[in-house]
């Protein structure tokens, strides 16, 4: 059973469906541990399901570093297999990157290496496209620069505002992370294999 941590700012709306396919005895994956970097409202969800949970306030880019080996130690009491960065509104350190390197995932609502950074959707929106879509990366030390393990492309309708767009990439970012954590698990997918 492959153990996974899932780290949030947000909702967690990805994170509840993850919970959700994982609390089927027949997915190869376990949530043991959700972590956030503020009192996320995502956070209920691991309640809710009975997942222990820690948050590691965030206090400020000069603080980057000491913030990073705090959430790397709360992370490792937890033994995860897979990290996975859903929705989490912060730039890990370089030293939290290595160390989890190789087992750390970042979902995007973009199809990179178009629209990275904070506001994928928005920008996309405001650049005219017609499309923009869904990624799931590994992550490196730049802001969404990992290398791409599976992305998908979402239609951009007339009349979509942020929130409905975002709302419909989440739709296919929890369809292809619940298939990326389940296909790492079982060995189908072989991420030192992803560059
Ligand atoms: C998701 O769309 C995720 O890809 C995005 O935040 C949303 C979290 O939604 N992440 C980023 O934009 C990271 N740059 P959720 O809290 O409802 O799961």
């Amino acid at each position: 059973m492959l153990r996974v941590a899932v780290l949030i700012s947000g909702g967690g709306s990805n994170l509840r469906a993850l919970l959700e396919a994982s609390a089927d005895a027949g997915y190869p994956a376990h949530v043991v541990a959700v972590g956030a970097d503020r009192e996320a409202s995502g956070l209920a969800h691991a309640e809710e399901f009975g997942i222990p949970s820690f948050v590691v306030p965030w206090r400020g880019a000069g603080e980057r570093e000491a913030w990073g080996a705090e959430l790397d130690a709360q992370l490792a009491a937890w033994q995860p297999d897979l990290v996975v960065l859903s929705g989490l509104m912060r730039l890990l350190p370089p030293a939290s990157v290595r160390r989890w390197s190789g087992r750390l995932l970042n979902t995007h609502p973009a199809f990179l290496p178009e629209f990275p950074g904070a506001h994928g959707v928005r920008d996309a929106l405001q650049s005219g496209v017609r499309e923009t879509g869904a990624s799931i990366i590994l992550v490196d030390d730049g802001v969404d620069t990992g290398p791409v393990i599976v992305q998908e492309r979402v239609p951009i309708l007339p009349g979509d505002d942020e929130h409905a767009l975002s709302e419909r990439i989440k739709l296919v970012e929890r369809r292809l992370l619940i298939d990326v954590v389940r296909r790492i698990s079982t060995g189908e997918l072989d991420l030192t294999a992803v560059r």
